[in-house]
C-alpha cells in the first residue's frame, strides 16, 4: 500500500543539516517531515567531525538542545600548530574577544537532535531512501520504505540536506547550476581509539612525512588523523603502523607529545575535496550542508557550515510563512555562499599550510614553514586564524531571537 503525506517542508536527510533545520522550524511552528535512507542506529554512530564553532555551540544552547553538550563537551581555548618539532599555541579568547570552540562529536549532536525531534512527536522516516524529487511549483518527493513500497510526500518546499552523495542536487537541471570543485591528491586516515588525549588541546602537525592531527572525544578517547593517499588501502595500515607513524609525525621520541597505543575503536579513510554548487536553490528546492558544498576538513568546518546554512534557511522560511514575503528565501543562496566561500578560503589556507604536497619543491616547503612561523609570531596573522577557527560571525539572528522572546 502506498501512502501520501502532506507537510510544509519536506527534508531529505537526517544529518546535522536536516535535523537542525527541522528543530528550528518546529520552534517557529512550521511543520516538516524528515526522510532518511539509513537506520537511526547508523546515523547515530557515524564517526565524523568533532569541533563546534562558538556560534554553533551557542545555537544549540539557545534553542534548547545544548544540555548534554554543556555537560560532556570539552571547551577549548586554543590549538597548537607544530612544525620543526616545536609546538606553538594560538590562544582563541585572547585573540577573539573571549571566544572558544567546543569539542563534541558530530554523532552526539545528531543523537541530541534526534531525541529532541522524537520528543515533539514529529516524524523521522528512517530507512526510507528518497528516490525522486520533483522540484516544480508543487514540489514532491518519492521514497521507498523498508518493504520496497514507494510513497509520496507533498510539500510547500523541499530541503535537500542529503549530503554530497544525495539525490537532491541531482534533481536540479545541470544548466541551472554551476559546480566548482577542487580535489586534493591526498586524504585523511582517521582513527578513534581508547587512549587519553596526548594533550589538553588539539595539535595540527606539519611534518615532512605528512600532516597529522590529534584531537579527542573525551578524557579517555582520542581521535587522530594522518595524511594519506586519496585512495589509501586501509589493509596496509595495521594498528602498529598507525601508532608508529603518529609517534614519528608528532616527534614523540624527540620531546614531542607521547602517543600511547590503545584499543582501536574505528578506522577510516576520507578523501579530501572542495566543492561548491551555485546557486544553492532551484525553485522550491533548497540545498543545505554537504549537498551544496564540501570543504577539506583541516579547518573543522563541514558540520559548522551545514548548521550555518539551515539557520539562514529556517529564518527565511519563518519570514515567508509569517508575512508571505519571499525576500529572505530569494537571498538564501547568496547569503550562504558568502560564508561558504570564506570558509573554503580558510579551509584551503589551513590545508596548504599543513600538508605535504608531492609537487612541492624545497623552495615551496620553505615558504610553507615561513607561513607557520609568521602565523605563530604575528598577532595580526594569529588573529585572522583564530577568528576563522572559532567561526566568523553568523548572519542576522533577528528572526530566531523573536521566537525565543
Ligand atoms: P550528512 O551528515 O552527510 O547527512 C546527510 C544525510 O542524508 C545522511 O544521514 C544520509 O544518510 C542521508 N541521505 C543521503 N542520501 C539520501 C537519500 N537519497 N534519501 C534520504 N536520505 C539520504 N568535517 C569536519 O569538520 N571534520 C571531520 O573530521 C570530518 N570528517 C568526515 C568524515 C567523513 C567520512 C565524511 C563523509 C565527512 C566528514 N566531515 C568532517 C564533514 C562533516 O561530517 C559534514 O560536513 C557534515 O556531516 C555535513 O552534514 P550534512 O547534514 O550536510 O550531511
Ligand atoms: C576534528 C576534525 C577536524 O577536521 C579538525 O580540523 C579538528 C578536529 C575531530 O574530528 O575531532
Amino acid at each position: 500500500m502506498s501512502a501520501e503525506l502532506r507537510t510544509q517542508v519536506a527534508i531529505v536527510g537526517a544529518g546535522p543539516a536536516g535535523l537542525m533545520l527541522a528543530h528550528l522550524l518546529h520552534r517557529c511552528g512550521i511543520e516538516s517531515v524528515i526522510v532518511e535512507s539509513r537506520s537511526r542506529d547508523y546515523v547515530e554512530s557515524r564517526v565524523r567531525a568533532g569541533v563546534l564553532e562558538h556560534g554553533t555551540a551557542e545555537l544549540l544552547n539557545d534553542t534548547g538542545v545544548g544540555e548534554r553538550m554543556l555537560r560532556e563537551g570539552l571547551v577549548h581555548r586554543g590549538i597548537a600548530l607544530r612544525f620543526n618539532d616545536r609546538s606553538v599555541r594560538i590562544d582563541f579568547p585572547d585573540l577573539t574577544d573571549g571566544k572558544t570552540v567546543t569539542v563534541y562529536g558530530q554523532q552526539e549532536v545528531v543523537k541530541d537532535l534526534i531525541a529532541a525531534r522524537l520528543a515533539t512527536g514529529a516524524p523521522i522516516l528512517f530507512e526510507c531512501p528518497v528516490v525522486a524529487i520533483d522540484a516544480g511549483d508543487q514540489p514532491s518527493l518519492r521514497y521507498r520504505d523498508a518493504a520496497g513500497a514507494e510513497h509520496v510526500v507533498r510539500a510547500d518546499f523541499i530541503a535537500g540536506c542529503d549530503g554530497f552523495h544525495g539525490v537532491a542536487r541531482e534533481a536540479i537541471p545541470s544548466d541551472a547550476i554551476t559546480l566548482y570543485d577542487h580535489t586534493f591528491p591526498f586524504g585523511w586516515l582517521g582513527i578513534l581509539a581508547e587512549t587519553p588525549p596526548v594533550s589538553e588541546e588539539l595539535i595540527y602537525v606539519n611534518h615532512e612525512r605528512g600532516f597529522a592531527l590529534v584531537s579527542m572525544r573525551s578524557r579517555t578517547i582520542s581521535r587522530m588523523y594522518l595524511q594519506c593517499r586519496n585512495d589509501e588501502d586501509l589493509a596496509l595500515w595495521p594498528d602498529d603502523r598507525i601508532w608508529s607513524e603518529l609517534r614519528e609525525r608528532l616527534g614523540s621520541d624527540r620531546g614531542g607529545p607521547d602517543v600511547r597505543p590503545g584499543k582501536m575503536l574505528q578506522k577510516g579513510v576520507t578523501p579530501m575535496r572542495s566543492f561548491v554548487c551555485d546557486p544553492m536553490r532551484y525553485g522550491r528546492l533548497f540545498l543545505a550542508g554537504d549537498a551544496a558544498h564540501i570543504v577539506p576538513p583541516t579547518g573543522a568546518k563541514g558540520m559548522n557550515l551545514a548548521i550555518a546554512d539551515v539557520r539562514v534557511l529556517a529564518e527565511a522560511l519563518e519570514a515567508y510563512y509569517e508575512s508571505g514575503d519571499p525576500a529572505l528565501l530569494d537571498a538564501y543562496s547568496q547569503t550562504c555562499l558568502r560564508r561558504v566561500w570564506k570558509t573554503q578560503r580558510f579551509s584551503m589556507y589551513m590545508t596548504r599550510m599543513l600538508h605535504r604536497f608531492d609537487e612541492h619543491t624545497p623552495f615551496d616547503h620553505r615558504v610553507q614553514l615561513a607561513e607557520l612561523d609568521y602565523v605563530t609570531s604575528s598577532r595580526t596573522a594569529a588573529t585572522s586564524l583564530a577568528e576563522n577557527y572559532v567561526g566568523l560571525p553568523l548572519e542576522s539572528t533577528a528572526g530566531l531571537r523573536k521566537v525565543r522572546s
